[in-house]
């Protein structure tokens, strides 16, 4: 099994306050996550690093949209262990250097940064693939990890994190356990977790971009490659996966009235959302909660705060 190289600690759980709900909600407080508070991609980046140490390379290359927060806390990653970054970000126009949020921590942090199209985003594994050949070529040893740090390497640290919650819900008798799904690892590694250690709760995962067969299809993927890899005891199968759609809104990073008030609402009470993740994400369990009977549950703070910044003006109207 593969070594992680650590750099997070176990990060709280705390009960949110003030919300006047029957539902009781537990928050994971991954947002408070490893390097550069990183959110839930630090803990895919331990393994990812680890991987690309373990074959002697010494360049990343990874790719994700220009506020990406796996691409940031790549960034970060690949400096601590000294590795040469590359990013290679989607953008439907070059950015006439207005650099803000995780961009702008790109750039300080001095991420070689290429642009590409949604069209050549779509053919990602491929672009990235000649770009490491062409970076091959000038004596550079690349590894390149997927969008989201998503494949059963990264998956391994969220299998980590419900070993770090499971006294808590056994103890706590938790019956459902929420987060975002942008591209499929930590649901993944939570589910591989869950079957693991035998838990009796259910996952559930709300998709803030795509749709629901697209995910149930990666997510199962992702975790027999894991099961083959790794040699786990378990085998997922399609039904363990639980999806919930309908809060994806108009697309990836486009937020929503509904989404900007939650977040507005839940600053007021210390915790701070954003509008590409777990502001949707949030939102949906709110309404999900009207649908079911659940009395405690955990929501899986990912992180992504840096992108606020990018989105200050829609916010901002919805200050109150
Ligand atoms: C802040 C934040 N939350 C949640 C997610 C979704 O996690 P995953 O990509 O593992 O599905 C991401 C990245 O996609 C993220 O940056």
């Amino acid at each position: 099994m593969l070594k992680p190289e650590k750099l997070t600690i176990q990060t709280p759980i705390e009960q949110l306050k003030g919300l006047k709900i029957r539902t009781k909600i537990f928050v994971k407080r991954d947002d408070l996550n490893g390097l550069l508070i990183s959110g839930n991609k630090a803990r895919k980046l331990e393994y990812l690093i680890a991987d690309a140490k373990a074959k002697k390379c010494d360049t990343i290359i990874t790719c994700g949209a220009i506020q990406s927060n796996h691409c940031r806390t790549t960034a970060a990653f690949a400096k601590y262990f000294n590795f040469e970054c590359h990013l290679l970000l989607r953008v439907r126009q070059r950015p006439r250097s207005v650099y803000t949020g995780n961009l702008l921590i790109d750039k300080l942090l001095g991420a070689k940064i290429d642009y590409i199209t949604p069209t050549q985003y779509e053919r990602r594994m491929e672009v990235m693939a000649e770009y490491a050949e062409r970076l091959r070529k000038k004596g550079r040893v690349p590894y390149i990890i997927p969008e989201g740090g998503s494949n059963e390497i990264g998956a391994l640290g969220y299998i980590d994190c419900m070993k770090e919650m499971e006294n808590f819900i056994r103890r706590h008798k938790i019956e459902a356990i929420y987060c975002a799904v942008g591209s499929g690892g930590t649901y993944a590694g939570l589910l591989l977790g869950k079957k693991l250690l035998n838990l009796n709760v259910d996952l559930n995962g709300i998709i803030i971009c795509d749709t629901i067969e697209y995910f149930a299809e990666k997510i199962y993927e992702i975790c027999s490659n894991a099961e083959n890899r790794f040699d786990f005891p378990i085998h997922v199968r399609n039904s363990d996966i639980h999806l919930i759609d309908g809060y994806v809104g108009e697309g990836y990073g486009v937020p929503y009235p509904a989404e900007l008030n939650t977040i507005t609402r839940i600053a007021k009470l210390g915790i701070i959302l954003e509008p590409v993740y777990t502001g949707k994400t949030f939102y949906g369990m709110l309404e999900d909660f009207k649908k079911c009977t659940y009395k405690k549950v955990i929501f899986i703070h990912t992180g992504g705060i840096f992108s606020i910044f990018a989105f200050h003006k829609e916010i901002a109207k919805f200050l109150h």
